[in-house]
């Protein structure tokens, strides 16, 4: 017999003779005659109530299918008299799996931070089966998104010999024993130095100036000491880079981007995001509408700076003209001025890297960043320099090598463009639709300084 997910029975417009359903349970509780069993599959939130008699075949390892033991239930779909339209009057019961008393998931209401210590069973939990879930679906959103708007899905390298953002926290690839002495890059497996990627943008920028529209989607990794909610030392990224577009035109994308996955959210109907609304974020759904009714806010660094100045908050860094904007700058920016989202644009030179597209001020870059309210920054972009001299001039200015980038360079010696792009962390992304708040919890097995269990 063919087995039917929990989540298609409960959808299940009739009643049926014969079901087979399979999963892990979550409860059981025994009668004189009779046994009821919640059976999770994971297909959805929803576990489906299973009434077993007495003596039905298997029903002789009923106090062997505890929590967290998998069964497969054959019986019949009828109207429940419960909260449930659907429940299952079992025919049989089979123990697959059992689950002794040392299963960590025996009562509900662990917290997140022990979960994170049982990584690898809690998908088991209705939060973390909703988180994934989700993590899942918008996944396929961000595909559509930009399927829909003939973008090409390019697979850049997780190896690679660039460092795009400069910051120097790349994770070193080596074949080469640590510990042994005469370490040279010669000896090394590519004859050089390599590193895992930051980001996907310089390779993706060359499959710009090739195919008009692109993204890359995939793991980048940074090496920051930064142990906060909102970084992880593997996360993922999605990076559109889009020829003869300028940054104008790049913060319409991103505004349209950041919308879609609103609304994929507001109209997902899988009980996830009721899920979340209810039990983890009481103003999700309110901070999404907002952000997919609203057109964002765009603002200049320096207007940014100056109302920070004018608005007497306290601010543990004190905003000046040349500083980074910090997450409580970024917040106060978007959760308490604006209450809205915010593209803040055009920031000081100094602080960013050097492919951004220099002002005519030449003390600013074109570069943009979207805040929206409860995460802060979001997604980081900007429009590129396509003007082989400026670009020049930042890679000596920098002390960068310019040999190495000699690829990146050539976009601009033959058939230069302008073009924009920006990055989305992922992470940040599936943080700001579900309401949860540290990104260790949006990712399989958090990969943070000091911690890569599993
Ligand atoms: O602002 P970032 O550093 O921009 C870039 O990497 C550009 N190359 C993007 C581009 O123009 N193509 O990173 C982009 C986004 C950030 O806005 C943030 O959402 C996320 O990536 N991000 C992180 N997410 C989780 N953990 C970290 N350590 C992150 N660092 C950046
Ligand atoms: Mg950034």
């Amino acid at each position: 017999m063919k087995r039917t997910l929990v989540k298609h029975a409960l959808a299940s417009t009739a009643a049926q003779d014969s079901i087979l359903i399979e999963g892990w349970v979550r409860t059981r509780r025994d009668s004189k005659n009779f046994s009821f069993l919640e059976v999770n599959d994971g297909s959805s939130l929803a576990s489906v109530q299973v009434i077993a008699d007495a003596g039905i075949p298997g029903y002789e390892d009923i106090s062997r299918m505890s929590t967290g033991a998998s069964v497969a239930v054959c019986g019949r779909l009828v109207e429940s008299p419960g909260k449930q339209k659907w429940e299952i009057q079992a025919t049989s019961l089979k123990l697959v799996g059992t689950s002794p008393e040392s299963y960590p998931l025996q009562k509900k209401g662990h917290s997140p931070e022990f979960l994170r210590t049982i990584a690898h069973l809690r998908p088991r939990t209705n939060l973390f089966g909703a988180v994934f879930r989700t993590r899942s679906r918008i996944a396929a959103a961000v595909h559509q998104f930009f399927t829909e708007r003939d973008f090409f899905w390019v697979h850049t390298p997780i190896i690679t010999a660039s460092d795009c953002e400069g910051a120097g926290e790349m994770f070193h690839v080596t074949t080469l024993d640590p510990l042994a002495d005469n370490k040279s890059y010669d000896r090394d497996f590519f004859g050089k130095a390599a590193s895992l990627t930051v980001s996907g943008q310089l390779e993706g920028e060359t499959f710009a100036c090739a195919l008009s529209n692109i993204y890359t989607f995939g793991p980048t990794f940074r090496a920051e000491n930064s142990n906060t909610s909102r970084h992880a030392a593997e996360f993922w990224m999605i990076e559109p880079e889009m020829a003869f577009c300028d940054i104008y035109g790049d913060m319409e994308i991103a505004e349209a981007f950041i919308k879609h996955i609103a609304n994929t959210m507001l109209a997902d109907e899988s009980g996830d995001f009721d899920f979340f609304c209810k039990f983890v974020d009481k103003g999700l759904r309110a901070r999404l509408e907002e952000v997919s009714s609203k057109p964002f806010v765009r603002c200049s660094y320096t207007e940014a700076i100056d109302i920070m100045l004018a608005s007497g908050e306290k601010f543990d860094y004190p905003p000046v003209w040349g500083m980074d904007l910090q997450t409580e700058h970024e917040r106060f920016l978007t959760e308490r001025h604006f209450k809205s989202p915010v593209i803040v644009y055009n920031y000081p030179r100094e602080i960013k890297p050097f492919y951004m597209r220099l002002n005519e001020d030449e003390k600013t870059v074109t570069a943009m960043d979207v805040l929206v309210p409860g995460i802060g920054e979001i997604i980081g972009g900007s429009q590129r320099e396509e003007r082989l001299d400026v670009l020049e001039g930042n890679i000596a200015r920098l002390g960068m090598d310019a040999e190495a980038y000699y690829w990146y360079n050539d976009l601009r010696r033959y058939g230069t463009v302008p073009h924009a792009g920006f990055g989305v962390g992922f992470e940040r992304l599936i943080m700001f639709v579900t309401g949860v708040q540290n990104i260790r919890d949006v990712l399989p097995y958090p990969r943070t300084p000091r911690n890569c269990e599993f």
